[in-house]
């Protein structure tokens, strides 16, 4: 397994491109299986995820062809030869149960292998599975799968979801297309990604308002034509970089970044004393001086503080003039990097979803692990400003959801190399 060694160099300068959003791309894709007639994406981010969900798709009979380095998919699902989400590459990655919803609409029947928990959660899928059920699918749970039926087609009805659930939203907004009838999302999640399929659905030709506020509505439509979409810019890539400025001085432009889709994020850094600018090729960001104030923090589904956001703040705050309070709620176990910022010399206290982080003055590098997504890079950026050298192991969780991270800070003049196999 790989390893990143990261060494505090100062201040860093320059741009730094960012992608395509992971977490539009992996909705996106699973869309393919709601028309027979080609659907490519462009902005494609270059992550195992993605190659991943192509696996998934092309078990099912779909052909994706990655094209221009991976940042064009080209994708048709005329010949869908099977319904059947294996258990072995569902298990890699929650978002296969993204192609649910999409099949039941395409052909009546799914089968699914429940994704089971991972680092961050239980994470069940029970509101995609209601959510389904209220457009009439029959669902039944036998040997850790779920059999998915619905033998006259989909109709429409009304979801109204408990609390907020961006997968469930997306299952159910792409399965309501094929819907007969009209069918109301209440209570829809709101984030950027479920703004752009709504709009790649669009062009497919579905009929759909309200995306991008808490109630969706949705008119079934018999079927729905090709298309070509741009995979909106990764709101999660853009804040991770922004806090590579913010953690270790200097100033560094994010090619492509949009504050609206991270307004919140914005004003928190704001608040701790991080100036972001737009430019008009992005955002720019710098310290206002040479300190960062302590804030608090609470996650929420959008337009609150983002919870994919939440480890690389926590970084941030580490290295902050005072106290900050940062609460997880959305996912029961988010703070497995503060026992790793902590052997960097963090002061951190974690009661249940709440971290207390007492900032210091300097971090000291250490060999730390990664034990998920976020909570990788938040130990990249740690190693930033830590005096010394961070060796980060298991940077394979990095590959999920960056593309050439080290290239791209090493763009900016940071200290960092990927060391193959340690
Ligand atoms: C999406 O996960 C993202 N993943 C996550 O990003 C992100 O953290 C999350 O939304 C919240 O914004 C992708 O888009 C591929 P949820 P998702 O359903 O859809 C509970 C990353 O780092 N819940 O909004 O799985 C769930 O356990 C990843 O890129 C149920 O109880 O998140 C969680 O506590 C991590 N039952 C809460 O709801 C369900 O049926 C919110 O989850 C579904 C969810």
């Amino acid at each position: 397994m790989d390893s990143i060694i990261v060494t505090g160099n100062g201040p860093l300068k320059g741009q730094i491109p960012i992608a395509g959003a992971k977490n539009a791309c992996l909705t996106l894709m699973p869309a393919t299986l709601l028309s027979d007639e080609p659907l490519t994406l462009t902005n494609a981010p270059r992550l195992s995820d993605i190659r991943t969900m192509t696996a998934l798709l092309g078990s099912l009979g779909a052909e994706v062809s990655s094209l221009q380095d991976g940042k064009v998919l080209a994708m048709s699902s005329h010949d869908l030869n099977n319904h059947t989400a294996d258990y072995d590459i569902v298990r890699k990655m929650r978002a296969s149960i993204l192609v649910l919803g999409p099949m039941l609409a395409r052909d009546g029947q799914a089968i699914v292998s429940l994704p089971g928990g991972c680092a961050i959660g239980a994470r069940p899928v029970d509101l995609h599975l209601r959510a389904l059920e209220a457009l009439g699918a029959q669902m039944d749970l036998r040997d850790g799968y779920v059999h998915a039926k619905a033998p006259g087609g989909l109709k429409g009805g009304i979801i109204e979801f408990p609390f907020v659930s961006v997968g469930a939203t997306e299952n159910a907004l792409m399965a309501a297309t094929l819907a007969k009838g009209t069918t109301v999302i209440k209570r829809a999640a709101r984030e950027p990604e479920i703004v752009d399929l709504a709009q790649c659905l669009r062009k497919m030709g579905a009929q759909i308002e309200g995306e991008g506020t808490d109630t969706i509505t949705i008119q079934g439509v018999d079927r729905l034509h090709g298309a070509t979409h741009p995979v909106v810019t990764d709101r999660i890539e853009l804040g991770t970089y922004m806090l590579a400025p913010a953690i270790c001085g200097g100033e560094v432009e994010l090619l492509g970044g949009r504050r609206d889709l991270i307004a919140a994020f914005c004003d928190k850094l704001d608040e701790a004393g991080v100036e972001v600018s737009e430019t008009e090729n992005g955002l720019s960001v710098r310290r206002r001086d040479d300190h960062i104030k302590a804030v608090d923090v609470t996650t929420e589904p959008f337009p609150g503080f983002p919870t994919d956001l939440q480890a690389q703040m926590m970084a941030l705050m580490c290295t902050a003039d005072g106290v900050s309070v940062l609460e997880e709620k959305i996912f029961e176990n988010r703070f497995m990097h503060a026992p790793e910022l902590m052997r960097m010399g963090a002061q951190i206290d974690v009661h249940g979803g709440t971290a207390k982080v007492t900032g210091v003055s300097k971090l000291k590098g250490a060999p730390v692990m990664a034990t998920d997504l976020r909570a990788s890079v938040s130990l990249i950026l740690a190693g930033l400003a830590a005096e010394g050298e961070t060796k980060v192991s298991r940077v394979y969780h990095l590959d999920r959801g960056y593309e050439h991270v080290v290239g791209k800070l090493k763009g900016v003049g940071a200290l960092i190399e990927r060391i193959p196999g340690q």
